[in-house]
């Protein structure tokens, strides 16, 4: 049986100046996870929060907070962003030469580990640490922004990754650009954790989160 569809709400498409009414909200709605973009300036043409929002946020939410880590170097954070409240921290494959050191860091740490691959990068560079990781994420945009276009590719590089796993108990995750429009196709190729920033939190309200959360959930259950 295939796992159930779960949903990471990406909080970087939400109202900042109200974040932690923005997290229960999407809660509320629905989400199963809530998605956090850390960005630094330097991997990412973008700058976003660090550790001291997540753990102002951390009391507010019993859900999983999925902390996808843009930032070279990731290692000399890694314990702050696990203190602050992280459960499962996901590095880039392309953000330093030891990421087998990373996961392995993560992993003392007592939270969940993710690798993540930019468009470009293929999934050869995470053969030799499958057996670390509890997530694979696929960026199916360049990483830095919300609101972009999708790339095509990454449906195939989905497959291809859920083929290398086998029946490892790892999640396939794919962030940006994921709508009701994309998300069917990639759900058929093995994805069970879907990233949404746009497409959940456009119309601002409540209401509209969790018309945009059941409508990314309907269409990939058909
Ligand atoms: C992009 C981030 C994404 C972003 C997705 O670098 O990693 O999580 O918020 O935004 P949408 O869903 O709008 O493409
Ligand atoms: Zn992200």
């Amino acid at each position: 049986m295939a796992a159930p569809l779960l949903i990471s709400p990406s909080i970087l498409a939400s109202d900042f100046s109200r974040l932690g009414d923005e997290v229960r909200a999407v809660e509320a709605a629905g989400a199963d996870w809530i998605h956090l973009d850390i960005m630094d300036g330097h991997f990412v043409p973008n700058i976003t929060f660090g550790p001291p929002v997540l753990r102002s946020l951390r009391p507010l939410s019993n859900k999983l907070f999925d902390v996808h880590l843009m930032i070279t170097p990731a290692d000399p954070y890694l314990a702050e962003f696990a203190e602050a409240g992280a459960d499962l921290i996901t590095v880039h494959a392309e953000a330093g030469p030891h990421l087998h050191r990373s996961l392995q860091t993560i992993r003392h740490l007592g939270k969940k580990a993710g690798v993540a691959l930019n468009p470009s990068t293929p999934e050869s560079a995470i053969a030799y640490i499958l057996d670390m990781v509890d997530l694979v994420l696929v960026m199916s945009v360049n990483p830095g922004f919300g609101g972009q276009s999708f790339i095509p590719e990454s449906v195939d590089k989905v497959a291809r990754i859920k083929a290398m796993i086998g029946d490892r108990p790892i999640h396939i995750e794919v962030d940006g650009g994921v709508t009701p429009a994309t998300a069917p196709a990639l759900v058929r190729a093995g994805a069970d954790v879907l990233v949404a920033g746009s497409s959940v939190f456009k119309g601002g309200s409540a209401a509209a989160y969790a018309a945009n959360i059941a409508a990314i959930r309907e269409a990939s259950a058909a």
